[in-house]
Order: C-alpha cells, then sequence, then structure tokens
C-alpha cells in the first residue's frame, strides 16, 4: 500500500521505516529540510537503536522515501499525521499548530477515497473537529474518512514498540477504516498483537491516559521514597516488595530524579488542562500534584547538592553525569538532569556534563554548559559528582580509580544506580535520592 507520513520526527520517522520494512510504500513528509536530507540518506536525524538500519534498508530497497514537499503524498491511500503537538506557553495546554497546518497543507491533495489517521498526541475532541473540517474542505468530500491510532513508543526501543506494541488502538468511524488499518498493520496483526477498535474520543485519550498513570506511578514511587528517607527505611527494598504485588507489577517503579521527556511532562499538563475545560477540574487536581512531586525532585537534588558543598555552589566544580532525559536515547527535552545543572550553574557553579550520547545535543540546547567527552574528564578536580542519569556505564564506573580523579570524594546518585558499600569503602562520601546516606 501506498503510505504519507507527515512529520518525520521522532514518531514519524520511526513510523516511516517500521511501515516500509513490513512491505509498504512510504513517502515521509516534513517541513525541515535537513532532517529529510539526512533521512534520504537513510540515517536518523537522533539516536534510536535498529532504525538506520530499518531506514538504509527502506531507502536503498526503494520502498521509502523522503521530501520535503507535501504533493509528494499525493498519490497514498492512507495519510498519518505524525507532527508534534508542543506545550504552549503559559499553560499546560497543547499547542495544534503543526497538526492544523499539516491537514491544511494535505487537504487540497485528496481528490480520491483515502483515510487521514492521526497519531499525534491531541487533546480529546480534537478529531471529530479535525474529521469535519476534512470532509468539508477536501476536493473528495465525504470519501476522506479520519481515523485515530496512537502511538506507544518509548525513544530507545521505539523500532520494537512499533513493530510489535503491546496493542493497537483503532478509533474509527466505520468498518472500511478499520479494515484499511488492519491492512496497515498486517504484520503485527498476524503476529498476534490485540487490536482495540473503539471511538475517535477513546483512541484520543489512549495515549495520553497511558502516559498519565506512568507519571502517577512515578510520582507515588517518589514520594515513597522521599518517606524512606525521612523514616530511615530502604526504598529499593520497598520497591522490590511492592513489584512482586501481581496487582502492582515492578515497571516503573525506579524512584530518582524522576520523569522528563518529550511526553510524559507535556502530556500529563495537557490532560490536566483539558480535563478542566471539560468541567473535571478538581479530580484533575490529583494530576496537578504529580507534576508538582516530579518538578521537586529537581529541587531537592540542587538542594541537596549545595549541601554537600557545604552551603554554596559559587565557583563549585561540579561535574554531571548524565544529560539525557533518560538511558538509551539523546534526547534532552525536558530533561531533569540538565535543569539541575542549568539550576547550580545559575548558582555559580561551574559545570561538565558527560553524557554517553546527548553530548551533542547539549552543546546545541544549552551552549553555557561545558561537555566532556569520558566520565574522567568531567570529573577531573570535581568538587562534587552528580549522577543523574541512568546509564549503565555509571553503573560500572571503579570509584577507586575515580577518587584519584576528584578534587573532592562526593558523590549524588540521583538513580539509585551507585553500590553505597563499594563507593564507601573508596573514601567516598555518597548520598543517594530515596536512600539517603544509609
Ligand atoms: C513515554 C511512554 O512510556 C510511551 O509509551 C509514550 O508513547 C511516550 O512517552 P518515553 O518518553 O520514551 O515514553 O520514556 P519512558 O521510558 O516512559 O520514561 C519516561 C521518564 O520516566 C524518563 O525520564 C525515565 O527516566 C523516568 N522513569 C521511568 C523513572 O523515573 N522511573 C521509572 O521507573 C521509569
Amino acid at each position: 500500500m501506498h503510505i504519507s507520513v507527515i512529520g518525520t520526527g521522532y514518531l514519524g520517522a520511526t513510523h516511516a521505516a517500521c511501515l516500509a520494512s513490513t512491505g509498504h510504500h512510504v513517502t515521509g513528509i516534513d517541513r525541515d529540510p535537513d532532517q529529510i536530507a539526512r533521512l534520504s540518506e537513510g540515517t536518523a536525524p537522533f539516536h534510536e537503536p535498529g532504525l538506520d538500519r530499518l531506514l538504509r534498508e527502506g531507502v536503498d530497497g526503494g520502498c521509502l522515501r523522503f521530501s520535503t514537499d507535501v504533493d509528494a503524498a499525493h498519490d497514498a491511500r492512507v495519510h498519518f499525521l505524525c507532527v508534534g503537538t508542543p506545550q504552549q506557553d503559559g499553560t499546560g495546554a497543547a499547542d495544534l499548530t503543526a497538526l492544523e497546518s499539516a491537514v491544511d497543507a494535505l487537504t487540497p491533495l485528496l481528490d480520491r477515497s483515502c483515510l487521514v489517521v492521526g497519531k499525534s498526541t491531541v487533546p480529546v475532541g480534537t478529531a471529530r473537529r479535525l474529521a469535519a473540517r476534512l470532509q468539508a474542505a477536501a476536493p473528495a468530500g465525504e470519501s476522506v474518512t479520519l481515523a485515530w491510532n496512537p502511538e506507544f513508543l518509548r525513544e530507545g526501543q521505539a523500532v520494537q514498540d512499533s513493530l510489535r506494541p503491546d496493542r493497537l488502538v483503532f478509533g474509527v468511524a466505520d468498518d472500511d477504516a478499520d479494515r484499511l488499518l488492519r491492512q496497515v498493520y498486517a504484520d503485527a496483526v498476524r503476529a498476534g498483537v490485540p487490536v482495540m477498535r473503539t471511538d475517535l474520543e477513546t483512541a484520543e485519550l489512549a495515549k495520553v491516559s497511558a502516559n498519565a498513570m506512568l507519571a502517577s506511578r512515578i510520582s507515588l514511587v517518589n514520594l515513597l521514597a522521599e518517606v524512606c528517607e525521612a523514616a530511615g527505611a530502604d526504598v529499593a527494598d520497598l520497591t522490590g516488595i511492592l513489584g512482586l504485588d501481581a496487582r502492582i507489577g515492578s515497571q516503573f517503579l525506579s524512584p530518582g530524579l524522576g520523569y522528563g521527556g518529550g511526553c510524559l511532562p507535556k502530556d500529563t499538563r495537557a490532560f490536566v488542562a483539558r480535563a478542566e475545560e471539560l468541567g473535571v477540574a478538581e479530580s484533575a487536581a490529583l494530576l496537578r500534584e504529580v507534576d508538582a512531586v516530579n518538578q521537586r525532585q529537581r529541587t531537592r537534588v540542587v538542594e541537596s547538592a549545595v549541601a554537600m558543598l557545604g552551603g554554596s555552589a559559587q565557583d563549585a566544580r561540579v561535574s554531571v553525569l548524565g544529560a539525557a532525559f533518560k538511558a538509551g536515547s539523546d534526547d534532552v527535552r525536558d530533561s531533569p538532569s540538565l535543569h539541575v545543572a542549568a539550576a547550580l550553574e545559575a548558582r555559580g557553579a561551574e559545570i561538565r556534563v558527560y553524557d554517553p550520547q546527548a553530548g551533542e545535543r547539549v552543546r546545541r540546547t544549552q551552549p553555557t554548559l561545558t561537555t566532556s567527552a569520558s566520565v574522567e574528564q568531567a570529573c577531573r578536580d570535581a568538587d562534587l559528582v552528580l549522577v543523574l542519569t541512568e546509564w549503565e556505564e555509571f553503573r560500572g564506573i571503579d570509584p577507586v580509580a575515580l577518587a584519584d580523579v576528584v578534587s573532592h570524594r562526593r558523590v549524588l546518585d540521583g538513580r539509585l544506580l551507585l553500590d553505597p558499600e563499594k563507593w564507601r569503602a573508596a573514601g567516598w562520601e555518597l548520598y543517594a535520592l530515596g536512600r539517603g546516606r544509609r
């Protein structure tokens, strides 16, 4: 099937490459010429394991192409909308400008029966409005239909999550749209991935609801961690106990610096904003607290770092290990680690950041921060070392060797990665978020 994918960021580029790998002819469209140039060469503009290979195979095999010209989408039977819906300045609501302009650019091309499928994360109610707008303005009128098919991909596992998701959600208005989506995802459906057919509104809510639950879980575990620290209990043991409860499960129970990235923070806020518009402000206040607890983890780390430095960060050399919002990704959007780095820099600290993948992005987005090429380089003469992203590389740091590199043996573990006994035996003062000094 000929398919177009409008918007080739994290979501669209992965989706396009995965669809092409299952035998479709895919055209990816984006207005960013640099991104399109890289994708046309078969290279992902961001770090995502397995994606380069799929892109290269698709481009070389002739079933995947990219263009800045939306006209290239003309012949597609199915058009996927994958543009970003960032947080609006000042409010928590989603900014739909890019989505609306993508729809407006696509509409005049729709002169035959086709299916437009929204994948972007939107406030509930958007799809029905866009469907009416499409049918009123497209040359093919009512033979253009709209469906909603949210994505749930995690950065770092995006290819696997796209090819074999836990479930597929088809928000459709009729059987034809359902049938067409089953053809698009024939490979996954054949492999037994469950399909949930639903209305447009439920499909729109699926993604933000999943992210609201995940965010709540992380903030709840961080609340437990704070209580453990105050009471002298061990949060790692506690989450181990909770995880063995079959009703709770063990995933998404890691305490620490909290969540960041392009989805959980903004989706939770957009969910609150939409819930308030729909008149459910009182209950949605729960998610405001989830967000507040998450932000507080960052403040707690800044305050603990200053305390470890003896009350002032002025002129202190602080090494920040980890810049990506999570391990396995080079994404620094709403990165808790960079938030902490910037706050300590504002208090006069001299910061050096090392991340195994995100160095280039740090240089582009936070040019005042100095980046280093290795753990050792970042830690040279440091007064304090902060471990802020859960990269395995950091778990393996040898505290004995690092002791000779730093100026002061002080380390703050923001992700419960380090073995306290080993670090203390090597003479380090160690503070672990949620575990304190035990
Ligand atoms: C998330 C959702 O998981 C995905 O389904 C959705 O489509 C997009 O948003 P992603 O943003 O890639 O994916 O990251 P995720 O793996 O969910 O992690 C989010 C944040 O939570 C990271 O900052 C991570 O470090 C943090 N986290 C995760 C914790 O602090 N503790 C945990 O136990 C798990």
